[in-house]
């Protein structure tokens, strides 16, 4: 179904639109550079509800300084033909002014505390990061008042956030996770995949394949599903390592048996990539298999 998506740029415009639209509305908020992964998104927000609705906006908030906020791709045309594409009704694209009128970093405004959660893994590394997206997301939310939001569980420790946010904040948000949609190769479909060059393109495959190797070797236990992913990444050379972790699904300490997460963040050049995938152990310890407690994370020094 293609249609041609209502263009709002301004609070004004998107409030006038909300208004004629009592119905159930779904969101899904992006920073462009949209691919297929954001696509599955639109399509699953399009089950919950009857409208539809996708912002674009590259957050300055959620950048640290020297990180890549200048260099982010603005491809708002395109976007626009992937939301038309996915029959969206409406696509929000302010401008900084109309998101952060007290501005950006002047500590003028009122900004979300995301806690603990945010100072561990993707946190721990870009301090202030998850404040930035909480803070927009829930600026957003306060804009489009949707009925639900859909996230990809591509950004897990931030689809973890957000869910929290919604019910710690009491928003009346349900959010919705969705699964992450990769390349044929099993790369992790991301705006920032296109900052690789052909040989950082090739590196970067070993996050996805580190996964599979220790869901592959999760029946062992979980030091051996750590060492399996650690082996694929020690092997490829242009990959490195900012953590590997292996967790409980809500981000806590790995169970020995049961399901878990398994998340990695590497830098591939000068590009940040991460991904994770769900995975299940099942500890039975074999002669010659390393064995132990399940300390969870493994960061480069
Ligand atoms: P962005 O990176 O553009 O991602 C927007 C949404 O698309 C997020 O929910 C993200 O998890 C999801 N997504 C990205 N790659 C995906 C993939 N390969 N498969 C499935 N879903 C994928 O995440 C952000 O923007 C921002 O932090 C935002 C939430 C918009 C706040 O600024």
């Amino acid at each position: 179904m293609t249609t041609t998506p209502v263009l709002a740029s301004t609070r004004e415009e998107l409030r006038a639109w909300r208004a004629q639209r009592p119905g159930r509305v779904a969101f899904v908020p992006t920073m462009g550079a949209l691919h297929d992964g954001h696509a599955s998104l639109m399509r699953t927000a399009r089950k919950h509800a009857d409208t539809v609705v996708v912002s674009v906006f590259v957050n300055p908030l959620q950048f640290a300084e020297g990180e890549d906020l200048d260099r982010y791709p603005r491809t708002l045309e395109a976007d626009l033909e992937v939301c038309a594409a996915e029959g969206v009704d409406v696509v929000f694209a302010p401008s900084v002014e109309e998101v952060y009128p007290h501005g950006v970093r002047n500590q003028q405004g009122v900004t979300v505390d995301p806690g603990h959660l945010a100072t561990i893994l993707d946190g721990a590394s870009r301090p202030g990061h998850f404040t930035g997206v909480l803070t927009v997301v829930a600026k957003l939310f306060g804009l489009v008042q949707p009925d639900v939001a859909v996230f990809g569980e591509k950004d897990y420790q931030q689809l973890a956030l957000i869910t929290r946010m919604a019910a710690d904040l009491c928003l009346p948000v349900e959010v919705v996770g969705a699964p992450t949609v990769r390349e044929d190769d099993g790369l992790a479909m991301s705006s920032r995949n296109r900052y690789l060059d052909p040989d950082q393109r090739r590196a970067a495959v070993a996050l996805s394949r580190a996964l599979r190797a220790a869901q592959e070797r999760a029946s062992y236990g979980v030091p051996a599903a750590r060492w399996a992913a650690m082996s694929v990444l020690r092997a490829e050379p242009a990959v490195e390592l900012d953590y590997l972790a292996l967790t409980s699904p809500d981000l806590g300490e790995a169970p020995e048996t049961g399901e878990g997460r398994i998340l990695v963040a590497a830098r591939v050049g000068t590009t940040r990539l991460i991904d994770n995938m769900q995975i299940f152990f099942d500890h039975l310890p074999q002669a010659g298999t390393p064995t132990g407690g399940s300390t969870t994370t493994e960061r480069s020094s």
